[in-house]
């Protein structure tokens, strides 16, 4: 069986710099048009003009027959000025500005402390037309870390949303029922992602006969109910939803350790490891909107031209990926379902 969508895009992707985007930038080019790709550098991708640096970098680390369109966020800080929100607007390749609250996760510390105490700058952002994509958690220590998804959005994002009813933003990788209830009660200026990770696995995956790192992530895996409410909104055909795999590779080494770093590779195979999701409910056919339309109808772009075709054909994903010297195993990076079969491949791309 085979099935052929408009070509795909990934609307949120760690493509990190250096020897690590020269390892991981050509898997998410070859399987997407466009991504839009998350700041958290370090330093972090403040400006336009820094944006507009590291997006030809990426250029630079994908063949340029790919014809891969980055677009890029800015990472949201205090400091944010009205003059660079403008800037962002104006610039065709800067999709918004990533909101990180402080401490939330990786490289997040350049982030907001008090979200609350930021409304005047979101107002700029919405008078200009500029959206925010959301790491949706609160920090606090206090808060158990399987709650800090529900917690943000009762206490941050719906006073954000009834104050300033028209400012577009993106809960980005949804992991709980509580978020897809938001997005769905909310109006169409309100949209969400979700990874193929928070698709596939309940929180039990990270214990599985012993501690998994390699499927840690942030926000955390939770119980099998929101999995379940996961899989039903990206499959329901709601425009509100669709692909941002979150692909945030760490070498083997950062993430198997006494302090393991949070992020699932998964840029590998993304687009077969949703459309096996979404066939394992019979639901291929809202694989293309959820994957190729509502994420470019959402950004207000155009619709990719190209195509893929897909086959129900198995492909085994590589147990690792190797950097430049390849005996150094500290360098690998695995990809999620390393070792394992994915049932469906990319047959071919026009
Ligand atoms: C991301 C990373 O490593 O940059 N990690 C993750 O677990 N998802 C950051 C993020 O999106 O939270
Ligand atoms: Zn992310």
């Amino acid at each position: 069986m085979t099935i052929t969508l408009t070509k795909p895009d990934d609307w949120h992707v760690h493509l990190r710099d250096g020897a690590m985007l020269n390892r991981v930038a050509e898997y998410t080019a070859r399987q997407f048009a466009r991504a839009l790709v998350m700041p958290n550098l370090s330093p972090p991708v403040e400006t336009v003009e820094q944006a507009l640096s590291y997006r030809n970098r990426i250029l630079d680390a994908v063949p340029s027959e790919l014809n891969f369109d980055p677009k890029m966020t800015l990472y949201l800080t205090e400091k944010t000025s009205p003059i660079q929100i403008k800037e962002a607007a104006d610039c065709e390749h800067v999709l918004g500005f990533k909101l990180y609250p402080a401490g939330a996760t990786t490289h997040s510390e350049f982030g907001v402390t008090r979200v609350a105490a930021m409304m005047n700058t979101f107002e700029c952002m919405a008078k200009h037309n500029v959206c925010m994509q959301v790491h949706g958690e609160v920090t606090d220590p206090h808060v158990d870390v399987f709650d800090r998804e529900a917690v943000f959005i009762d206490q941050v994002l719906e006073t954000v949303h009834r104050e300033l009813p028209e400012f577009r933003m993106v809960l980005e990788h949804i992991t709980t029922r509580h978020g897809i209830d938001f997005v769905k009660q909310s109006s169409t200026n309100v949209a969400g992602t979700i990874t193929p990770q928070h698709l596939m696995y309940n929180r039990n995956e990270m214990f599985k006969d012993g501690i998994r790192p390699h499927h840690y992530c942030l926000p955390v895996l939770k119980r099998e109910e929101h999995r379940m409410a996961l899989l039903e909104a990206a499959t329901s055909g709601d425009p509100s939803f669709f692909l941002g795999t979150d692909s945030a590779p760490h070498t083997r080494h950062s993430k198997e350790s006494a302090c393991g770093c949070a992020g699932i590779f998964s840029a590998v195979a993304a687009i077969e490891y949703y459309a096996e999701i979404f066939d394992s409910i019979e639901k291929i056919d809202r694989l293309e909107g959820f994957a190729s339309h509502f994420g470019a109808d959402f950004y207000r772009l155009p619709r990719n031209t190209g195509q893929i075709t897909l086959a129900r054909k198995t492909r085994i994903i590589p147990e690792s990926i190797q950097g430049s010297h390849a005996d150094d195993h500290e360098e690998e990076v695995v990809p999620l379902k390393a070792g394992e079969d994915v049932s469906w491949s990319i047959e071919k791309e026009a």
